[in-house]
């Protein structure tokens, strides 16, 4: 399949033979790469992760892949969208190149290898997702070692799959450095989000809450509150601002996700919620202290 450079003002390569062919001509050039995995419907959030590889990188390779091993058989994935053409459009002269493979490119017939870590896939979103992190980690050092980038970023919003990405890489001495991308916020600090959409006028506004909720329940924990009393008055209000079910609101270590043993948080930490309001669960993080 030749790259298809006419669709629209980015071409996009659609096979990993095409992929590995612009990026063996970048490194005829001595250019430097990056790449910005995502599942497109992008963002400014996602723009500026283009951004930042750019600070490293003389070429930007964005990738668009509703990956289907990452979701579970009850999730969005069916749902989830799919806006390719807007995408192409949002990245023109900011990236270089869109990797958009089929589920078969990615996953042929008889593909049979998953990656499974341990520890910091086991909390927060490891036990509402279970089999999430495995499909995130696998198609992950799939699209790493198709493109063989010298820099890879990640968004901070999904703080848990940026600690198991790290994990990983380092696990497997992928070669590659990975960057985290601060998050973007709407106007009321929404943290930015493709699932964003899903929200009705009501939720949204609703949704806007939570972030505020986030930041004061990290205030009181700095300030030397337990983490338990907190978090606990923290869901409470979520609750109260209109979510239907907080699957989670913890602190824990930055890096690792453990919890903090003594009840109290202690050097580098991060508060985590994952909370569903209607059809649409939202993530957000930040930092404690
Ligand atoms: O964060 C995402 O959009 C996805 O989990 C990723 C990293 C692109 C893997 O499918």
């Amino acid at each position: 399949m030749p790259l298809d450079t006419t669709s629209y003002k980015i071409p996009v390569a659609r096979s990993v033979a095409d992929l590995r062919a612009t990026v063996a001509d970048w490194r005829k050039q001595g250019l430097r790469v990056g790449l910005v995995p995502t599942m497109g419907a992008l963002h400014e959030g996602h723009l500026s992760l283009v951004d930042l590889v750019r600070t490293r990188a003389d070429r930007a390779i964005v990738s668009i892949f509703v990956n289907p091993t990452q979701f579970a058989p009850h999730e969005d994935l069916d749902a989830y969208p799919r806006t390719e053409a807007a995408d192409a459009e949002k990245l023109a002269g900011r990236g270089d190149l869109i990797f958009a493979p089929t589920p078969d490119e990615m996953y042929p017939a008889g593909f049979s290898t998953t990656i499974n870590l341990t520890g910091v896939t086991e909390p927060l979103e490891g036990q509402s997702r279970p089999t999430h992190f495995s499909g995130v980690a696998t198609v992950v050092a799939k699209l790493l070692l198709q493109a063989l980038p010298d820099v890879a970023a990640f968004g901070e919003k999904d703080w848990q799959q940026l600690q198991v990405i790290r994990r990983m890489v380092a696990d497997l001495n992928i070669p590659v450095k990975i960057l985290g991308g601060s998050i973007l916020r709407e106007a009321d600090g929404l943290a930015m989000s493709s699932r964003n959409v899903y929200l009705s006028p009501d939720e949204r506004k609703a949704a806007g809450g939570l972030n505020v909720i986030l930041r004061e329940t990290a205030e009181e924990i700095a300030k030397g509150a337990l983490i338990h009393d907190a978090t606990t008055k923290g869901i409470d209000r979520i609750r109260a601002l209109g979510f239907d079910h907080v699957d989670y609101l913890e602190v824990r270590h930055a890096a690792s996700l453990e919890s903090f043993a003594n009840g109290r948080a202690e050097g580098d930490a991060r508060i985590l919620v994952a909370a569903k309001i209607g059809r649409t669960r939202l993530i957000d993080n930040m930092p404690v202290g």
